[in-house]
């Protein structure tokens, strides 16, 4: 298994692929960027950012661990195997237009696909996106934009009423490796930037800008997060 990332030259960003092993890790090709990000709070204890913490050099090809039981993390080490982990992917491939809930403002909507949910807990701020987008002042609309663009699952997608069109983050395509130590807890990997994401079936998922998926083993819903990671 591969266990370090060597320097490359830069490879487009179109060959980038995350693919889900039968039981065993993510192989990630294509050179796709690896980063370890921190959730920070505001000085009430909310979520509020991201702070980048390290990038790992950048590789052609890498294995992470899916399993959760890796020594050497966020890379895969074969522990999978030892464990006979059971990978077996659940998530569904239904669109996440399908499943969401519509909340309407003066000049924003809001989704809300509560399936994809991780409670990494950006969305309480400030009295919640779905008050702040029923509001009309400037500032309210911005922190609203602001939470939507840091729920790193997707679950919330704020849509401009004018255009009828979301408003999404520009992303460098990239997985960054969820970590809080204001929640103590190591998050998901949270795929950033519309890679695609094959089951093992070889099956792709929607592609969608902001995805998370369990690097702990114990979600319900492999091979994305469903928050799990929290209860232990
Ligand atoms: S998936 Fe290989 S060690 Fe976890």
């Amino acid at each position: 298994m591969t266990n370090e990332i060597e320097k490359k030259p830069k490879i487009p960003e179109n060959s980038m692929k995350i693919t889900v092993s039968r039981n065993g890790p993510y192989i990630v090709t294509g050179g796709v960027p690896l980063i370890v990000s921190e959730i920070r709070s505001d000085e009430e204890g909310y979520c509020k950012d991201w702070l980048e913490v390290k990038r790992y050099p950048l590789k052609e090809q890498y294995s992470l661990c899916r399993c959760g039981k890796s020594e050497n993390k966020p890379f895969c080490d074969g522990m999978h195997t030892k464990i006979h982990f059971d990978g077996t992917e659940t998530g569904d491939y239904e669109p996440y237009i399908e499943g969401a809930d519509t909340i309407s403002g003066p000049v924003l909507t809001l989704l809300d696909n509560k399936h994809f949910c991780v409670h990494a807990g950006f969305c309480v701020r400030a009295g919640g996106t779905w008050k702040l987008v029923k509001r009309d002042d400037p500032d309210t609309r911005n922190i609203a934009i602001e939470e939507t663009f840091n729920c790193p699952s997707g679950r919330l997608v704020i849509i401009d009423n004018t255009t009828g069109k979301a408003i999404e983050p520009e992303f460098e395509k990239s997985i960054v490796i969820v970590e809080s130590t204001l929640l103590h807890e190591q998050g998901p990997l949270w795929v950033r930037g519309g890679i695609p994401i094959e089951s093992a079936d070889g099956k792709l998922y929607e592609i969608r800008n902001r995805v998370t998926l369990c690097r702990c083993g114990k979600s319900e819903n492999k091979p994305f997060c469903d928050g799990s990671h929290i209860e232990g």
